[in-house]
């Protein structure tokens, strides 16, 4: 069975960095160094994602967890458009684990990561305009748009296709209501906006939790003591109860 999951979420996800670039060795001819595979887990640990094989009950082979997949995912530090938004590194997934979902959920993952997590507008790639395969699955399933040709993008001269798609329906509900990443959609600013509304919603209506025994207006709460009481009542032989009303 197959596992999809943030790969930092993964115990010691440093030592799988290896394998991840493994994975990108064997499908791709665009290659990183250790660090830069380092670098994007540790900047925006939200958004990779790996696909993993974990091992068979009691095995103890080496060899797992396998990474049959993974999705290297940043935010772009800065954006020439001065619009925050998500791209794609990389993506591959191992020829034995082909036609199964596996780049489509990694993408999805990730996508949904860039809007919940950095309120992304949208997300960009790059992809060889031969490679027939990535560009069904970016503009066909996923929904993505040529923005544009880049000529001679890749080392080997081929041309790219500056693909993107957006992302602000992914966006949790307030950031939604609150407009731009300006900052129209922080809390704050929209508290302000529901009181000058007169929207009473504003108030808050959470009670404070925990509050009982606690000073109210300056005169003593209710006092908690602990008391045994029999394990036959069935709950634990401590409990707290208030021992002021009988
Ligand atoms: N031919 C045609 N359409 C395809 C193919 C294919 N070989 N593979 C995927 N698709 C399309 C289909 O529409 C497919 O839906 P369907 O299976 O219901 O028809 C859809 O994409 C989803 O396919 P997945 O099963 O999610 O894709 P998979 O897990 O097989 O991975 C990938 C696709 C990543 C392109 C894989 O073939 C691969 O690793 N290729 C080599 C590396 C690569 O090209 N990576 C992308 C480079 S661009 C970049 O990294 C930004």
């Amino acid at each position: 069975m197959v596992d999809i999951l943030p790969l930092c979420s993964y115990p010691s996800y440093l030592s799988l960095l290896p394998s991840i670039q493994t994975c990108n060795i064997t499908n791709l001819p665009e290659n990183y160094f250790l660090k830069y595979y380092m670098y994007h887990a540790l900047s925006w640990p939200q958004l990779s994602f790996i696909a993993v094989v974990r091992p068979p009950p009691n095995s103890k082979n080496s060899d797992y967890p396998k990474v049959v997949g993974y999705v290297l995912a940043k935010m772009e530090e800065e954006p020439s458009d001065g619009v925050a938004h998500g791209h794609i590194t990389s993506l591959s997934v191992m020829r034995t684990h082909r036609r199964l979902g596996i780049a489509e959920r990694l993408m999805r993952m990730s996508e949904r990561a860039m809007a919940e997590s950095h309120r992304a507008h949208y997300v960009s790639l790059h992809v060889r305009v031969s490679n027939t395969a990535a560009l069904r699955l970016y503009r066909d399933t996923l929904g993505f748009e040529v923005e544009k040709v880049e000529a001679k993008y890749y080392a080997d001269g081929e041309d790219a296709y500056a693909m993107r798609m957006d992302l602000r329906d992914l966006w949790v509900k307030g950031d939604k209501e609150g407009g731009n990443p300006s900052g129209e959609g922080t809390p704050a600013k929209m508290k302000k906006k529901r009181e000058e509304s007169g929207d009473d919603d504003a108030q808050d209506e959470g009670d404070e939790v925990g509050s009982l025994g606690k000073k109210e207006d300056g005169k003593e709460g209710e006092k908690m003591v602990k008391v045994k009481i029999g394990r036959a009542l069935g709950v634990g032989d401590l409990v707290e109860r208030n021992e002021a009303v009988r």
